[in-house]
């Protein structure tokens, strides 16, 4: 009798700790139904699998670790969750870095000592509009760059309306569309063209079309933009307070990254001399633990992250490169 309860609680803690065959196969098979997954043949769901369950273990040894207080966030399994992360930065990020850049966003003297505030959240502003999805488009330039300016949108007329990503990535032609490109670019793209159109008026396909904006839809303007000095994450602080939410271009690349669901994020392997994904800061804060923070909006969608959010470790040597491609629009 004793013996066979061992067992059970043997078996019990085994089932928690190490993910066996059976309760693999189950997951497998609610995940696939959760994210509406088909696969041509046995082969290539044997690949997806096998891909999915390396993660799987990866996310269950992390949050073990995480438990025992070794990292400062959590992962968990999503939509993401049958790709490899060189899948994802090919398929779902999209930022090409510029050759030339001008820091056109300087401090004035105060700001290097005045008083920032504790936390900044735009969000509880009325300045960010929903998280979105890019789908397997390079385009989360558009969408970086479309924040953006929807922030400045919000400051200034009170307005909160989404503004078209499709319209950057069918009609900037310094940019490479689904292929990737910047945020400057789609910022200087707008000033010439007179505006950008809404969503409503010029929806997303996730694909490259013909140009086809139209000046009745256009919701609004932008003057130019200014980029903030490479690498100081000061200087970000203070153009988040100064001015609102500012597009910023992260490394992406890291699987820490792909399945990151709640805490403050800091992978060591995070690699400021590759940024390849553009993203928008809404603000900043420090937690419960004294651990600061970006807010960062991605556009992989509400099924990623925190609710499409992720919280970024601030002020510890410029994580992922985060204040080295940062820019806004001046509407
Ligand atoms: C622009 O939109 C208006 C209003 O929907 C429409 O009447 C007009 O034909 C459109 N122009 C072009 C060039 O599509």
């Amino acid at each position: 009798m004793l013996s066979c309860l061992c067992m059970l609680l043997l078996l019990a803690s085994a089932a928690l700790s190490h993910l066996d065959e059976a309760t693999l196969d189950a997951h497998w098979e609610q995940w696939k139904i959760t994210h509406k997954r088909e696969y041509n043949g046995l082969d290539e769901e044997g690949i997806r699998r096998a891909i999915w369950e390396k993660n799987m273990r990866m996310i269950q040894a992390h949050n073990e670790e995480a438990a025992l207080g070794i990292h400062s966030y959590e992962m968990g399994m999503n939509h993401l969750g049958d790709m490899t992360s060189e899948e994802v930065v090919e398929k779902m990020t999209g930022l090409q870095v510029p050759l030339n850049r001008d820091y056109t966003f300087t401090l004035a003297l105060d700001d290097r000592v005045s008083k920032l505030p504790k936390t900044i959240d735009y969000r509880k502003k009325g300045m960010v509009t929903s998280v979105k999805n890019q789908g397997s488009c390079g385009s989360c330039w558009a969408f970086s760059s479309a924040g953006a300016l929807e922030g400045q949108l919000a400051k200034q007329s009170g307005q909160l309306l989404d503004l078209s990503p499709q319209n950057l990535v069918d009609c900037v032609k310094e940019n490479d569309g689904c292929g990737g490109g910047y945020m400057t670019n789609a910022f200087r793209y707008i000033q010439e063209n007179g505006g950008i159109d809404s969503w409503e008026a010029y929806p997303y396909v996730g694909e490259v079309r013909p140009c086809r904006y139209n000046s009745s839809g256009m919701a609004a303007q932008c003057k130019g933009y200014k980029e903030i000095p490479m690498g100081d994450e000061h200087a970000l602080a203070v153009a988040l307070f100064k001015v609102g939410p500012v597009s910023v271009g992260i490394d992406a690349s890291q699987s820490s990254f792909q399945f990151y669901q709640r805490g403050v994020y800091y992978d060591r392997n995070c690699n400021k001399d590759d940024i390849n994904h553009a993203v928008l800061a809404v603000g900043y804060g420090v937690n419960s633990k004294g651990k600061k923070y970006w807010i960062i909006k991605n556009s992989w969608s509400e099924t990623w992250g925190n609710q499409g959010y992720i919280m970024m470790a601030r002020n510890r040597n410029n994580l992922c490169g985060i204040a080295n491609l940062a820019s806004y629009p001046i509407m």
